[in-house]
């Protein structure tokens, strides 16, 4: 449908978590007319369940280029060393405007901030709040600044597509918007800069910590606009996620790196730490290399979990700092106080993403992206634990930077809205929301933790007849299924998923996150580089 209600401003911000909300902080300080949308409420992103904290080099004896070896160490060979260094020499700046914004982190006894130490860090450099309830905190702060400062925000706002004109530049967004009075129904927002801040994918698999709007609609968006995204493959499964059963699905409760950082051990079913002696930093090893440990003893055991033991912590370090982790555990019946935790991978976090350069710039002119929806080149092949609230801030702040630092007085403040061609039939036929689950079952089975030529190629004839069975089925009218936000995360998840297969199948190696059972190695002589996607605008 022609949107039915216009509006117009000089960035439009898509999303509402770390990245969304810093952007539209300081495109408003900056003096632009901003309009944030969200897909449900202001905070009901990702960033909202973030644990164990934000890293950057604030500590005594701590400095960005330690930082910076092991995010380079994680990330596999595929970080782009320059996008790590902005990354780690901006931090501890960031942190700091983030604190003044209104974020309360925890402090020592001694003053300063309190700093943890997770995965692949050889450093407490991790700042947190209310002990294990850091993305809370930060929401919270990021929220109420953007409520005291009056800033445009329309919520329950499913984000379609992107607006160009007539030479390709970013134009807009169309949105599909659900009883927000004024602005109901099919709309859209006339911007000649609009920011991606729309999270990660994690529920394109069953079992994720990523709560249910994590569906990818940024990617999608990103690639119908013909937009490239990188690194795709690169899906970061949290080694310890609370197992509630092999057929559990939709979002799962974390137990962050940070249990361990404080000293939490990893026993088998017999009760035997087996960490020690795989890699220097143990049950500290970088993400995917525990991930992987854990994967390898619960084949060899034929388990369904591992255990997470920190009985030793005692009911008053349980209680004040790790208290969300401890009320989660409880509410399922499992008490850490006194007895191990059953924890397994779980996908966590999209390395990739839509593709940009170091001002968030994608390959669209006027479409930026920040946030786990952007892959800046920081993480590479596997994010180093914490890294994602400090990117989310450093290179939202980056972007407003460049749009104002590229404005012109008849281009960003000419507020009339462009010219737009809004397609008659979608790009994609929309998909019932049942498969939603469909598509869940297929990439868990085939493009999970483990993963192999023939997995993958069965998720992708898989994914492939479910795409051809919705385009059949569209009528006369270019419909399959009723428009709304289900509708579209399913369609979302599919043009991800697909992907994300096409990606996985062909990097025939073992890097970073990216596990082959038929490729065990690393092989840096043919895969020391990305996979980049564009979609063919021909086909459908
Ligand atoms: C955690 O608290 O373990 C998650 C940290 C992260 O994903 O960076």
């Amino acid at each position: 449908p022609a949107p039915g209600w216009n509006i117009a401003a000089d960035v439009v911000v898509v999303g509402s978590g770390v990245a969304g909300l810093t952007a539209a902080l300081r495109c408003e300080a900056a003096g632009l007319t901003t309009v944030v949308v969200t897909k449900a409420r202001l905070d009901d992103g990702s960033t909202r369940w973030a644990q164990g904290g934000i890293a950057a080099a604030l500590g005594e004896g701590d400095t960005p280029e330690q930082h910076l070896d092991d995010t380079l160490v994680a990330g596999a060979g595929l970080c782009d060393e320059d996008a790590v260094r902005i990354l780690v020499t901006e931090g501890p700046d960031a942190v700091r405007r983030l604190i003044e914004t209104g974020a309360h982190f925890d402090e020592s006894e001694g003053g300063g901030l309190e700093l943890t130490r997770e995965g692949g860090h050889h450093r407490r450099r991790i700042a947190h709040a209310g002990g294990d309830a850091t993305g809370a905190e930060i929401s919270r702060a990021l929220v109420e600044a953007v409520r005291a400062r009056g800033l445009r925000t329309i919520e329950n706002a499913l984000v379609l597509d992107l607006l160009t004109d007539a030479a390709g530049r970013t134009a807009g967004v169309t949105l599909h918007v659900m009883g927000e009075g004024q602005h109901d129904g099919v709309g859209a927002v006339h911007a000649p800069a609009v920011v991606l801040a729309t999270g990660g994918m994690g529920q394109v698999f069953s079992a994720t910590t990523n709560p249910s709007v994590s569906t990818g609609d940024g990617v999608a968006l990103a690639l119908r606009a013909g937009a490239e995204v990188s690194d795709l493959e690169f899906v970061q499964f949290h080694p310890t996620v609370l197992f509630l059963g092999a057929d559990a699905e939709g979002q799962q409760p974390l137990v962050s790196e940070a249990v361990r950082g404080e000293g939490a051990h990893l026993v088998d079913a017999d009760g035997v730490r087996f960490m020690v002696g795989q890699h220097e930093l143990a049950e500290l090893a970088p993400r995917d290399i525990v991930a992987k440990g854990i994967m390898r003893r619960m084949q060899e055991q034929d388990a369904e979990h591992m255990f997470l033991d920190a009985r030793h912590f005692g009911a008053d370090m349980w209680e004040h700092r790790f208290p969300t982790i401890l009320a989660a555990c409880r509410v399922h019946g499992i008490d850490p106080v006194t007895e191990p935790v059953p924890v397994a991978p779980a996908a966590h976090y999209a390395s990739g993403g839509v593709r940009t350069d170091s001002h968030g710039r994608t390959t669209v002119p006027g479409l930026y992206a920040c946030g786990e929806v952007a892959c800046t080149g920081v993480h590479g092949a596997n994010r180093l634990a914490s890294n994602s609230l400090l990117e989310g801030l450093v290179y939202a702040e980056r972007i407003v930077t460049d749009i104002v630092e590229s404005r012109t007085d008849d281009g960003l403040h000419a507020r009339v809205p462009a010219p737009v061609e809004h397609p008659e039939k979608p790009a994609h036929p929309l998909l019932a929301p049942e498969a939603r689950f469909a598509i869940q079952r297929i990439m868990t089975d085939g493009a999970g933790v483990l993963r192999s030529a023939e997995s993958l190629e069965k998720a992708a004839g898989q994914l492939v007849r479910l795409h051809a069975e919705a385009r059949d089925a569209l009528d006369e009218n270019g419909k399959t299924a009723e428009p709304g936000v289900d509708t579209w995360e399913a369609t979302n998840l599919l043009c991800v998923a697909r992907v994300l297969v096409t990606a996985a199948r062909q990097r025939e190696e073992t890097r970073g996150c990216h596990w082959r059972e038929d490729h065990a190695d690393r092989d840096d002589a043919n895969w020391h580089r990305h996979i980049v996607v564009r979609l063919n605008p021909d086909r459908t």
